[in-house]
């Protein structure tokens, strides 16, 4: 199945909204696979957004980031990059649909809650869990739940 890799931002920690990010996507029937409470530093913030490197909200973006604690995470299954996506909504909450993440969490495109992997951009959900995590800080298991979250649970 597929992995994608999931951050609640700075915003989310100190807001306590970790157990809600958290709990949506167990809810959905995603398999929390990694996870990490961490600070990310100037270094990491600079390779993590290296692709809006000198836009004009750039340096706002790292400070943002790395202002405070983050929960790192990787989370697996069908389509798992597209899902979660969909369910973070748009990249401004403002315009972020409600029911979704940023949609019912965030007013502010600076503070947005969460990021996802981008789907449309080929492995950068890939990219992203190496950036975040060695090989055996990801555990293999099964859901107890699987058979009854997929009707065909051989590929899950
Ligand atoms: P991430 O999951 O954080 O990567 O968000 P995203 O993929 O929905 O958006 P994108 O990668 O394009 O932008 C990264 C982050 O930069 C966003 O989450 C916003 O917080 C911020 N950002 C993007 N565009 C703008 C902008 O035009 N102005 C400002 N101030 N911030 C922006
Ligand atoms: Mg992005």
């Amino acid at each position: 199945d597929e992995r994608t890799f999931v951050m609640a931002k700075p915003d989310a920690v100190q807001r306590g909204l970790v157990g809600e990010i958290v709990s949506r996507l167990e809810d959905r029937g995603l398999k929390l696979v990694g996870a990490k409470f961490m600070q990310i530093d100037e270094d990491l913030a600079h390779e993590h957004y290296g692709e809006h490197e000198g836009k004009p909200f750039f340096d706002g973006l790292v400070e943002f980031i790395t202002s405070g604690p983050v929960m790192a995470m990787v989370w697996e299954g069908a389509d798992a990059t597209r899902q979660v996506r969909q369910m973070m909504g748009a990249t401004d909450p403002a315009e972020a649909a409600p029911g979704t993440i940023r949609g019912d969490y965030g007013l502010d495109l600076g503070h947005n809650v969460i990021h996802g992997s981008d789907n449309e951009d080929p492995g950068a959900n890939e990219r992203e869990i190496e950036l975040f995590f060695d090989d055996e800080e990801l555990v293999e298991y099964d859901r107890a739940d699987a058979e009854w979250v997929y009707e065909d649970t051989g590929d899950h």
